[in-house]
């Protein structure tokens, strides 16, 4: 009755250019501990509840890679997007899917981007916040203690009740701006959403139909089609107009029916290089050093270079230096508003 959903369909631009449209991040070895970060997030789940099914929504053009990485995945479980329509779309999708399959189920949605260290305290989170789903229409998240003011997260304020593991969210602020996300530090009132999320799955469907209405509607006339010939081609209709927006935006925000469980299981959101950087170990100038480097005068640096090349480094500090082969780029380390701008201008070039 439960269904372990990962959403694998993301582009991860700020690890460009090792990431690319044709095998963007979580398809990659990023830890170099010789499984993908999708692997990695299926080996967590693999095995932890008794009953259970995985699904995995993936864009089209990343079907045989899913394929290829999880092979232990049927067919039947990969649900194929025609194009990218961000996490609202792939959410419903699979929640509309799920309701036609197994209408009591209770559903885990997971990234497929995050590292976690300490699996014990993850999953006592997850068992509390798949208690708490027990009760009708609430939408749980697994929240983490912040320490920055970073912006590329969802920032959480809970009604703190004591004794109650599943606490009420008061507000939810998806990506705000620093001076926002500096106060919100500063409070000490906020968590960060990690991006995990339970819930039953006629919880999540009503708040579709309640915040999302046309893509509500969308997914519930086409749900004659699922587990039909005919299913691929309603999504390419589907897909063609419906919204471009996150389940942060588009429902976690704007529900008052949100909870969160606070998690203390070593996290980190592998959504850029500068985060890669964060985790990595550091030499005694804390330079990070995948591959083969001579450094001279140079401290703060994180450098991945392929196994066949060689860099020599003279007075940098707070630099990315990553070689992917075709491309080498070279920012600072925590550039991460420009990643945007490289891949359109990288386009032009050819
Ligand atoms: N199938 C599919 N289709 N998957 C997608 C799509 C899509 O169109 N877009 C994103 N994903 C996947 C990504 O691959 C990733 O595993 C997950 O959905 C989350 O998307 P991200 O694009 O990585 O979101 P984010 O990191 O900017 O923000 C989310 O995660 C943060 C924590 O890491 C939000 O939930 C934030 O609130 C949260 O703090
Ligand atoms: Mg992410």
């Amino acid at each position: 009755d439960r269904y372990i959903v990962i959403l694998a369909g993301g582009i991860g631009i700020k690890f460009w250019p090792s990431s690319r449209r044709q095998r963007p991040k979580q398809f990659l070895d990023l830890l170099g501990t010789g499984r993908t970060l999708l692997q990695m997030t299926y080996d967590r789940y693999e095995g932890h509840f008794e009953n259970y099914q995985f699904i995995i929504v993936t864009s089209k053009r990343y079907l045989s890679l899913v394929k290829e990485q999880l092979p232990n995945i049927p067919e039947d479980q990969i649900l194929v997007e025609p194009m990218r329509r961000n996490t609202a779309a792939s959410i419903a999708l699979a929640s509309y899917k799920i309701q036609k399959l197994n209408p009591n189920a209770k559903v885990l949605v997971s990234p497929s981007d995050q590292l976690i260290l300490n699996e014990n305290s993850f999953f006592e989170a997850i068992d509390e916040a798949m208690d708490g789903a027990s009760t009708v229409n609430n939408l749980i998240t697994i929240g983490i203690k912040p320490y920055r003011p970073d912006t590329n997260y969802g920032y959480i304020q809970f009604f703190p009740e004591k004794g109650q593991s599943v606490k009420k969210v008061k507000t939810f602020s998806e990506k705000p701006d620093l001076e926002l996300a500096t106060a919100f530090i500063e409070s000490g009132d906020f968590l960060w959403n990690t991006g995990t999320f339970v819930w039953k799955n006629e919880s999540i469907i009503k708040a579709y139909e309640k915040y999302l209405p046309e893509m509500a509607e969308v997914f519930e006339e086409g749900a004659v089609y699922f587990c039909t010939d005919k299913e691929a081609e309603f999504l390419v209709k589907a897909y063609s107009f419906i919204r471009n927006v996150s389940i942060d935006h588009g429902i976690l925000e704007k529900s008052n029916e949100v909870f969160v469980v606070l998690g203390a299981f070593g996290w980190s959101d592998l959504g850029s290089w500068q985060n890669l950087y964060d985790i990595s170990e550091k030499d005694n100038n804390n330079n990070s050093v995948k591959g083969k480097a001579m450094l001279y005068e140079t401290s703060d640096c994180f450098i991945n270079m392929p196994p066949n090349k060689l860099v020599v480094v003279q007075g940098l500090k707070d630099y990315l230096i990553s070689d992917s082969g075709d491309v080498l780029l070279i920012c600072k380390l925590d550039a991460n508003s420009k990643y945007k701008e490289y891949v359109t201008d990288a386009k032009k070039i050819g």
